[in-house]
């Protein structure tokens, strides 16, 4: 057994217009690293945290890996496999209230630091509720569509919460994504909470009407559908009005024939822009951080393709 575990969870675009809570995929850059060790004080104890501007709490309750952590070794003492206790250094490499499933990423990393160090007493899969009940530190509530595909890669599904079910869903070849991260910071609490709690039937049903299509055009890789299928009318509304020049982007995104679809990455401020390839996204790109730039925002560019791994060991 290696006494110390460094693992790495990549950031994620969550809901995709189209999939409230229920669809994210997993992008290759940026992510968080924890470093897990066990230590002889029968404790869970964070020794270190990097990259955070000294924002995060050291109390494992309170932080999201250590929330993740503490959940999972419960598990295993309950299942009479480890009692003892870890030492956590985490090194945050993603911003905070960004829209990039962060307090995710921290959760994921955290869990299969341990489950890797303890020889993986547990599946990947098993590992979600832990990670979730991480993000649930952060988020208030549980949602798993940032944990799911940081943990697993890929574009998921979440089929079912309680108990959570989850399916990969198959990737197109050649999809780029970038996102555009406007330096402000959005809570995910605090945009959830500005959500409605009812919708009427007529936008329940356009909007499950476009959930259904996504899954069958990426079963079908016909990008015309998915397009298609990529809106939102229920969410970005509202949470719309918290990104500054939301429509002027918007519209500057769809003058472009390679953009399948824009959006809210998750409860926001960044945007994702998916592109059926790479002629254009520069172009794009470089207009909609210039509008930032003269409304004195700064921003930043990530352009990656799908993560097919997930969280992995470093
Ligand atoms: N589905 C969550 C939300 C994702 O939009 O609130 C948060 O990143």
């Amino acid at each position: 057994m290696k006494n110390k575990i460094t693992a790495f969870a990549p950031a994620s675009v969550a809901n995709l217009n189209c999939g409230f809570d229920i669809l994210g995929l997993a992008i290759q850059e940026p992510g968080d690293e924890v470093t897990v060790s066990i230590n002889n004080q029968k404790k869970v104890r964070i020794t270190s945290i990097k990259g955070d501007n000294n924002r995060l709490p050291y109390n494992p309750a309170e932080n999201t890996a250590g929330v993740s952590i503490l959940s999972l070794l419960e598990e295993l003492k309950e299942k009479k496999i480890f009692d003892g206790g870890i030492d956590i250094e985490i090194v945050k490499k993603m911003p905070f209230g960004s829209g990039l499933g962060s307090s995710s990423a921290s959760a994921v990393a955290g869990a299969v630091a341990v489950n890797t160090l303890l020889n993986n007493p547990l599946s990947k899969e098993d590992l979600l509720k832990h990670a979730m009940a991480g993000e649930k530190a952060a988020s208030g509530q549980e949602h798993a569509d940032n944990v799911a595909p940081s943990l697993l890669g890929g574009i998921i599904l979440i089929r079912q919460y309680n108990p959570l079910k989850t399916l990969s869903l198959p990737i197109p070849p050649h999809l780029t994504i970038a996102i555009i991260y406007p330096h402000i910071e959005i809570k995910t609490e605090y945009a959830r909470k500005m959500l409605p709690s009812a919708i009427p039937m007529n936008k329940m049903i356009a909007h499950t009407a476009h959930s259904a299509t996504f899954v069958a055009a990426l079963y079908n890789n016909d990008l015309t559908m998915l397009s298609e299928s990529m809106k939102d009318i229920i969410v970005e509304p509202v949470r719309s009005k918290l990104i500054p020049c939301f429509d002027t982007i918007k519209n500057i995104a769809y003058n472009f024939s390679d953009v399948i679809s824009f959006g809210i990455s998750g409860s926001g401020p960044s945007l994702f822009f998916l592109f059926k390839n790479k002629t254009q996204i520069e172009t794009i790109t470089e207009k909609v951080q210039s509008l930032f730039t003269q409304n004195n925002i700064q921003s930043t560019l990530y352009i990656s393709h799908i993560n097919k791994e997930g969280a992995k060991i470093l």
